[in-house]
């Protein structure tokens, strides 16, 4: 009976000495450093140039973060529910994942499908919204952040606008990585703007022509060789 007890005493010290002594993992040793393998993507040839390095968007971004994080954290003591970020997808995944990252308050993600484009560098001028599951209880009595990868000729942000007004939002804020000023039709307010850009076709970081160039991880200019429709 007593050898029993000293023994469950002696296997308790143990485990006590051994948690004590479980070395914690600092969290920079679990992130994998190792460099990638270098391979040369066949996509990087298709580029005229590289407009934003991955180090510039990454700083951007983290930027835009901080700034609307402030905004937020002033502006949500007015609003009963968390502000809604509505990823315009497909183009912003990358930008959306990464931005949301930088948000230093409680905040909401949802999706919205837009598209205007085929396979062509031009608007068709016909913006679809696809929105599962976005009601009037979504959107009332907060703010919703529209969030985008560029706006071009602004038809897209206009028309997701006029929905979430017609749900019956009240405060609704654009979030744009890119904007190109030059080729806009419909006159859009933006309240973040990563980057403006010249009237030229730019991929990468969530961006595609013809589905492709999504992955990239900068933004670069399309070689205009390689569409035709402009
Ligand atoms: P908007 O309705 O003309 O403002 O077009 C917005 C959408 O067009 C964006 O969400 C993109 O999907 C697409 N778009 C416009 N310019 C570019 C570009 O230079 N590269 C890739 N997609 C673009």
């Amino acid at each position: 009976m007593q050898s029993s007890r000293r023994f469950s005493c002696t296997f308790l010290l143990f485990l006590v000495i051994g948690c004590a002594s479980t070395p914690r993992v600092p969290v920079q040793h679990v992130v994998d450093t190792t460099p990638a393998p270098r391979l040369q993507h066949v996509w990087h040839e298709h580029m005229q140039e590289v407009l934003f390095t991955q180090q510039q968007l990454a700083k951007r971004v983290r930027e835009m973060g901080q700034e609307i994080s402030q905004d937020l954290a002033v502006s949500s003591a007015k609003f009963s529910k968390p502000p809604l970020f509505l990823s315009v997808l497909t183009g912003s995944f990358m930008f959306t994942a990464d931005l949301l990252r930088e948000i230093q308050v409680p905040h909401e993600v949802k999706f919205i499908r837009a598209s205007s484009y085929g396979s062509q560098t031009q608007s068709s001028g016909q913006v679809s919204l696809s929105v599962p599951h976005l009601t009037a209880q979504d959107v009332l009595g907060r703010t919703v952040i529209i969030v985008e990868d560029i706006v071009d000729t602004g038809r897209t942000i206009h028309r997701i606008q006029a929905f979430l007004r017609g749900l019956g939002a009240t405060n609704v804020q654009v979030c744009t990585l890119l904007s190109k000023p030059s080729r806009r039709v419909v006159d859009v307010a933006m309240d973040y703007v990563g980057f403006e850009v010249e009237d030229q076709f730019v991929v990468g970081y969530g961006l595609d022509f013809d589905k492709r160039y999504r992955s990239l991880k900068y933004i670069g200019v399309l070689k205009p060789q390689l569409y035709v429709d402009r």
